[in-house]
C-alpha cells in the first residue's frame, strides 16, 4: 500500500456514487477508482455467503488497481460482510452502516425509521447496531425491496418515484416517525422525493459526508494520504453493461468520465 495508490470504492450499483462525491470534495487531490458491481444487483436480495463471495472478487479487482482503502459504500455489504474482508485482506476497509445513531440523537417522538434493503435488516451486525444505540427509542424497520431498482433505471424524479417511495414511508409517518433513516446508498439519489413524501416535519438522516470524513480520518491514521498536488482521476468500472453504466455516471456524476468493463 503507498500514499500514491488510489482510494478503491464499490457498491451493488450506483448508490456509492454519491458517498464517492463526497470523497472527491473532501480529497480533491486523491485517486479514486469506483467498481458498480451492476451484473449482481441488487445485493439486498441476496444471502451473506453470495455477498461475501461479489465482494471478495471485487476488493481482488481493487488491489489490481494499486488501491491503498477500500470504502465499502454499500450498507448491505458492510453489514453482511465487511469482518470477514477485513480478516482476509490487509487493507483498510471502509464501511457505511445505517445512521441509527444521528437519528437517536435528533428524534423528539421517540420513534424512528429505517428504510433499508431487506438483506440488511436480518444481519446480525444491524440488530447489534440498534441495540446498542436505540435504547428506549421505537424503531421502525421498512425493507425497501423496489427502491434500489428504481434508481438503477435512473427513475428518480417525482413523478417517476413518489408512489413507489410513498409506499414505504407514508406508513412510518402512522407510526410518529419524525427521524428517518436511509439505510442504503442508493436512496441518496432518491432523497428530494423521499424528503418530499415524508414532508417538513421529518428529519432525513444520510451518511455520505460522515463517511467520506472517516475515509480522510483513516488515510491520516495509516499515513496514507496522497501527496498529489492537482486533481486526482476518477475511474469507473462496472460488472454489468457499460453502455447502461455509461448513462448513468452521465447523469449522476457529469459527462465527460469514460466507463469501462471489469
Ligand atoms: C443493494 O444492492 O440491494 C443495495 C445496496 C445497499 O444496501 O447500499
Amino acid at each position: 500500500m503507498s500514499l500514491n495508490g488510489s482510494i478503491g470504492v464499490f457498491d451493488s450499483g450506483i448508490g456509492g456514487l454519491a458517498i464517492t462525491q463526497e470523497i472527491r470534495k473532501l480529497m480533491p487531490n486523491e485517486d479514486i477508482v469506483y467498481v458498480a458491481d451492476s451484473l449482481h444487483a441488487p445485493y439486498g436480495e441476496k444471502t451473506d455467503a453470495a455477498i461475501l463471495q461479489r465482494s471478495i472478487a471485487i476488493t481482488e479487482f481493487l488491489l489490481t488497481q494499486n488501491v491503498k482503502a477500500i470504502v465499502v459504500a454499500c450498507n448491505t455489504a458492510t453489514t453482511s460482510c465487511i469482518d470477514a474482508l477485513r480478516q482476509r485482506f490487509n487493507i483498510p476497509f471502509i464501511g457505511t452502516e445505517p445512521g441509527i445513531k444521528p437519528a437517536v440523537l435528533n428524534t423528539k417522538s421517540g420513534v424512528i425509521g429505517v428504510l433499508a434493503t431487506p438483506r440488511t435488516l436480518q444481519t446480525n451486525s444491524f440488530s447489534a447496531l440498534a441495540d446498542r444505540v436505540a435504547l428506549n427509542i421505537q424503531v421502525e424497520l421498512m425493507p425497501c425491496p423496489a427502491l434500489v431498482e428504481q434508481v438503477e433505471s435512473l427513475q428518480l424524479d417525482y413523478a417517476a418515484a413518489k408512489d413507489v417511495v410513498a409506499q414505504y414511508v407514508t406508513p412510518l409517518m402512522a407510526k410518529g416517525v419524525d427521524t428517518l433513516v436511509l439505510g442504503c446508498t442508493h436512496y441518496a439519489h432518491l432523497l428530494p422525493v423521499i424528503t418530499k413524501v415524508a414532508g417538513p416535519q421529518v428529519t432525513i438522516i444520510n451518511t455520505e459526508v460522515a463517511v467520506a470524513r472517516e475515509v480522510q480520518r483513516r488515510l491520516h491514521q495509516a499515513n496514507l494520504m496522497g501527496e498529489k498536488q492537482q486533481g486526482g482521476s476518477t475511474q469507473f468500472y462496472t460488472t454489468g453493461n457499460p453502455t447502461q453504466f455509461q448513462r448513468q455516471v452521465d447523469m449522476l456524476w457529469g459527462a465527460g468520465f469514460q466507463v469501462a468493463q471489469c
